[in-house]
Parts: C-alpha cells; sequence; structure tokens
C-alpha cells in the first residue's frame, strides 16, 4: 500500500494512500463526529455533513467521510469555522425531527443525540415544517417511524449488502423524501424477511425492534407460570449491554439475572437445539436412503423461512420440516414438562430470548401452535432483555453465576451451543448423523471446514461408504447461489445450511448494537472482527462440554424413551415439525 504525507492540526503523519481523511484521522488519533459513515463506508453517500473539516486543496469545507487524502494535505478539525459547520449540521438534522427523546426506544443508544451533545448542537437553533410521517407498527417484528429518519441511507445498504434484496430505498423527493419500501408500503406488504439487519445499523430510533415487554409484564401480572429460555447467541453477547468486552461469554451471569427477574424457570434453547439435531439428521439419513427429496435444507432461521416463502416457492419441500429449536422446546414445555409438573398448558407463558427480529413473526405463525395454543408466546430480543435487566436495578456484571434449570429438561451438549454461529447447525448435525451412519462417534468433532464466514462454505465426508456433500451459506445473497443451482438442477450438495444473517444469529438483527463511537475501549476494527469474538466465545463453551454431540445427551434420550418413542415418530411430527406456505412478494 502506497503511502502520503499530511498534517492534521499541523501534526506531520504517513497514511495509506486511498483513505477517506475520516479513517486517516481515526488511524492518527482524531476523532471525527460522524454520522451516516458506517464500516468502510459501505453506508456513507456523504448525506449527514456531520463530518465537515478543513483540508488544503479542496475548496471550502468537505465531507471527511468521502474526500480521500492526498499528498501535502492539511486537515484542520479543530477550527471555528470547521466547528461551526458541524454543528450546524446537527442542528439541520434536528430541526426536521421527532424529538421526543424521553419516550424514544433508542435513548441511551442514539447517534444522532451522540454527534448533537459532541458538536454542542442546539435542537431549537432551526424551526420550520416538519415532513409528513409515516409509522409502520404492521408486522410483529420492527416499528418503522419516519419521524426520527435523517435519510443516511445505512439500512438502504445493509439490506442490499446482507441480502441483495434492497426493500428500502429512497421514495419521493426534496422535502418529502423518506425512506421506505417500495411505494411507501409497510413491511408487512413488502418482501422483507423482517431480519432486523437494517435494524442493526440504523443510528437513530427510525427503525427498531417491536417490543414485548410490556406483554411479559402483563403475563407475571396475571399470575401465569412464566418460564424462558435462552438461544445460544444471547450470550455471547449480552454482555456488551453492561459494557462489557465483545465476545464475553456471560451465560451464569445471564441465568442469574433472569431468575433475579422471576421467572419461574430458566431454560437454555440449546436443550431443543439438541432435539432439533436428532430430528433433522434422522430426517436426512431417511431423505438419502428412501430417495426423498435432496438437497434438504435447514429451517432453523426464520429469516430465511420468509426469504424462502416469498422468493422460491417452488423450492419449500427441500426445506427440513423441523420446527426451529426454540419454537421445539415451547411445545415441550407445554405439552411434557407441563403435565410431568401439574401444570396447566394454558397456564404457562413461555418467553424465548433470541438474538432475532424475525423470531417476533416466528412465534405468532399459526403452524406453530399445538391444540390451539402457541408453542412461544413473547420473544424478546437480547436487547429488549438488557432494558429488562437494566430496568430492574440489577447491577449484571457483578452478579455471580447460576446454572440453567435442569431437572427433566434443559440439559445440553456443546453441539447445540455452536447452532449461534454459521456452520454450526451443519457441524452439530454432522456429528450426529455420522454417528448414526457408521455407529461409531468421530474422532475429532470439530469440523473446522464449515467454520469461519466466507459467505459460501463446502465440504464433503465419507460415512459408511456413503458420500455426503454439503454447503453452508448466511445471507440471502449467498443463499440464492444455492437456491438457482437446486432450481437450474446443477446442486451436487445432499444437505445444506442457510441462516438469514451474515455470520448467523450471534449477528443477528436482535443483538446489541455494535457502534464505534459507544465503543471506546474497543480496536478500530470492531465491526471487522465482532463475529469473530462472538462466534469464538460459542466454541470456547462447546469445548468446555463433556458431552458435544446431541446424541448423547440424557435427556434427549430419555425424552424420547419416555414421551416421543423415537425420533420422527407420529407424536414428534404432532409437537416437533411443521409446514411452509408460499407467499406473495406483494400483499396489497
Ligand atoms: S432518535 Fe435519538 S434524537 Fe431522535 S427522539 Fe430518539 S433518542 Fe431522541
Ligand atoms: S428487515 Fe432485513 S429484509 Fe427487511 S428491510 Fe431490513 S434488512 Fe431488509
Ligand atoms: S431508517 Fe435509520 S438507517 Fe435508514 S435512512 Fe433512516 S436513519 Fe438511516
Ligand atoms: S458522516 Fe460524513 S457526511 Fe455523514
Amino acid at each position: 500500500m502506497s503511502k502520503v504525507n499530511i498534517k492534521i492540526e499541523g501534526i506531520p503523519f504517513e497514511v495509506e494512500a486511498g483513505q477517506t481523511i475520516l479513517e486517516a484521522a481515526k488511524a492518527c488519533g482524531f476523532e471525527i463526529p460522524s454520522l451516516c459513515a458506517f464500516n468502510h463506508g459501505e453506508c456513507s453517500k456523504g448525506s449527514c455533513r456531520v463530518c465537515l473539516v478543513e483540508a488544503t486543496g479542496a475548496r471550502g469545507l468537505v465531507a471527511s467521510c468521502v474526500y480521500p487524502v492526498s499528498e501535502g494535505m492539511e486537515i484542520t478539525i479543530s477550527s471555528p469555522k470547521a466547528t461551526a459547520a458541524r454543528r450546524s449540521s446537527v442542528e439541520l438534522l434536528l430541526s426536521n425531527h421527532n424529538k421526543n427523546c424521553q419516550q424514544c426506544e433508542k435513548n441511551g443508544k442514539c447517534e444522532l443525540l451522540h454527534v448533537a451533545k459532541i458538536t454542542g448542537a442546539r435542537d431549537d437553533m432551526y424551526q420550520g415544517a416538519q415532513t409528513p410521517t409515516t409509522l409502520d407498527r404492521l408486522t410483529p417484528s420492527i416499528v418503522r417511524d419516519t419521524s426520527k429518519c435523517i435519510l443516511c441511507g445505512r439500512c438502504v445498504e445493509r439490506c442490499k449488502n446482507a441480502h441483495g434484496l434492497g426493500i428500502l430505498g429512497f421514495e419521493k423527493r426534496g422535502f418529502n423524501t423518506i425512506v421506505s419500501p417500495a411505494e411507501n408500503r409497510s413491511f408487512a406488504n413488502s418482501p422483507c424477511i423482517l431480519c432486523g439487519q437494517c435494524v442493526s445499523v440504523c443510528p437513530t430510533g427510525a427503525l427498531m425492534e417491536v417490543s414485548e415487554i410490556e406483554k411479559v409484564d402483563a403475563a407475571f401480572k396475571a399470575g401465569k407460570y412464566v418460564v424462558v429460555q435462552t438461544a445460544p447467541a444471547v450470550r455471547a453477547a449480552l454482555g456488551e449491554e453492561f459494557d462489557m468486552p465483545i465476545g464475553s461469554l456471560v451465560t451464569g451471569k445471564m441465568v442469574s439475572a433472569l431468575k433475579r427477574l422471576g421467572f419461574k424457570k430458566v431454560f437454555d434453547t440449546n436443550f431443543a437445539a439438541d432435539l432439533t439435531i436428532m430430528e433433522e439428521a434422522t430426517e436426512l439419513l431417511d431423505r438419502i436412503n428412501n430417495g426423498g427429496v435432496l438437497p434438504m435444507i435447514t429451517s432453523c432461521s426464520p429469516g430465511w423461512v420468509n426469504y424462502a416463502e416469498i422468493n422460491y416457492g417452488e423450492l419449500l419441500p427441500h426445506l427440513s420440516s423441523c420446527k426451529s429449536p426454540h419454537e421445539m422446546f415451547g411445545a415441550i414445555l407445554k405439552n411434557y414438562y407441563a403435565e410431568k409438573n401439574g401444570i396447566k398448558p394454558e397456564d404457562m407463558f413461555v418467553v424465548s430470548i433470541m438474538p432475532c427480529t424475525a423470531k417476533k413473526y416466528e412465534k405468532d405463525r399459526p403452524e406453530l401452535s399445538v391444540n390451539g395454543l402457541k408453542d412461544v408466546d413473547a420473544v424478546l430480543t437480547t436487547r429488549e432483555l438488557g432494558k429488562l435487566i437494566k430496568r430492574s436495578g440489577i447491577n449484571f456484571t457483578k452478579l455471580s453465576d447460576s446454572e440453567f434449570d435442569n431437572d427433566i429438561v434443559g440439559e445440553y451438549s456443546g453441539a447445540g451451543v455452536i447452532f449461534g454461529t454459521t456452520g454450526g447447525v451443519m457441524e452439530a448435525a454432522l456429528r450426529t448423523a455420522a454417528y448414526t451412519l457408521t455407529g461409531k462417534e468421530l474422532e475429532k468433532v470439530e469440523l473446522t471446514e464449515v467454520r469461519g464466514f466466507e459467505g459460501i462454505k463446502e465440504a464433503s465426508y465419507n460415512l459408511a461408504g456413503k458420500e455426503v456433500r454439503i454447503a453452508v451459506a448466511h445471507g440471502m445473497k449467498n443463499a440464492k447461489v444455492l437456491l438457482d443451482q437446486i432450481k437450474d438442477g446443477t446442486s451436487k450438495y445432499h444437505f445444506i445450511e442457510i441462516m438469514g444473517c451474515p455470520g448467523g444469529c450471534i449477528a443477528g438483527g436482535g443483538q446489541p448494537y455494535v457502534k464505534p463511537c459507544f465503543l471506546p475501549n474497543e480496536g478500530a476494527d470492531i465491526l471487522d472482527t465482532y463475529k469473530q469474538k462472538r462466534a469464538s466465545a460459542l466454541y470456547s463453551e462447546d469445548e468446555s462440554k463433556q458431552i458435544r454431540v446431541s446424541h448423547k445427551n440424557p435427556q434427549i434420550i430419555d425424552l424420547y424413551k419416555n414421551f416421543l418413542g423415537k425420533p420422527n415418530s407420529h407424536k414428534a411430527h404432532e409437537l416437533l415439525h411443521t409446514t411452509y406456505v408460499k407467499r406473495e412478494k406483494f400483499t396489497k
């Protein structure tokens, strides 16, 4: 990489040619306020003007997030002209903004408030007309409130980059410009898969998850038997809500906090991840041995299931019929655990803590209920759990560790834990499929070929003389490549894992925000490294477990012996399997 010599605030530096002023300044230890710029400028269109600086060779002030450094450039951040210009940019944004910060769910994590504070912007400098507002609350997953939108375009880029979908775009013109699905439709009437990736990059409260905290409060108030389960990815990120370093594994503290919050039982969804593996591996081997539809594709990511139902209706028979793990667990809790413990299923209220906004939609699907009772009653994101803990005055970082409840259900293997990252379901399933086919345990359970963040990973295994070819994709852009191969008859795989969010659940749309401006103790490269850090936390929990394969989980063995019979039995199908429906892209 060639270098150029520049001066920032009169101090000479040698920096990489081609960098923007913002990147170069950061590398040299300066913080220029910024708002629309995000991750290597992928979302920056230079629209907010919050990052203005003076630079020689340029005419007037320049947006440092898009303007490149050049040999001999002298950059001034602190001049009265530059500081006043940045302040005015923020004041202009605030002039067309619904400033009800007190009631705003984003308060505390709002980047607009953050730059207002550091630039000294006043919220009443410019008064005038406001752009007409759209408030979209039609889906159970995401709220869109254009009165909080600063038109930064981060969400537009994220949806395109993650999925190639382009659900969001700039609509209307001039003062009436808004960011929305085509024709300002609701997300509910668009091909949005409700993954929440756009929510995770939005700097303001314009895109938020639908909060279900009040629903959980109401269940406690009504005297319900309220139990909770937590997905694997939650423990690898919840600590970030309490300023712990990214990648902190907080399983024990999380369980302690949930017990303090009053949940009657605190279960680990990983138990049901083991159950999913038993069902899914059996289904796969049945399809391979009996000429079933191949490749079989995993079905535990509701964002992916939404994408398949909307875009690839003809491929739905390829999806495993297994419910996702938390839905399986809900069904087992209400139909097995409740009976064993003398609880009426209708009195039980199952809360799932998930890294995902699409799970909120999933739990309302009519197919995911038994005898008219929903498997899961409420879904809270990792961020919402953070709010619940803070609201209750619990000092999370000071909590000592507690264990999950696991009297007759809840025990889990290392295979269940790694479900939370891309490749994890595949690795867990292969550990059990290999045993089922060969009758022998794998010598090495770590299947490193399916680990890591490459868009599409593939491998082939020889199991009892049978070649099993597999592929793993995350983010719909990558999934599309594999799906089009199936459509045109060129797919060579037996089994495919697809996760909706890039990186899998560890980077789901309901996980704590990774906003560098709020993470002063993390490295400048945190947006590139956070997924790996969270995934490593899960792999370390897998390594620490004595049992690392689902079929050896003693409670899963007992569940089949005492209740379900065997994997894919009639009873298992009744409780643990589901169906899918082809859907239109636009419903109105
Ligand atoms: S988005 Fe930020 S500035 Fe706007 S109301 Fe919410 S907290 Fe306040
Ligand atoms: S929820 Fe996902 S699919 Fe929908 S607009 Fe946001 S990023 Fe795109
Ligand atoms: S919705 Fe959020 S991310 Fe999208 S343009 Fe508006 S402020 Fe930016
Ligand atoms: S951060 Fe540079 S223009 Fe928005």
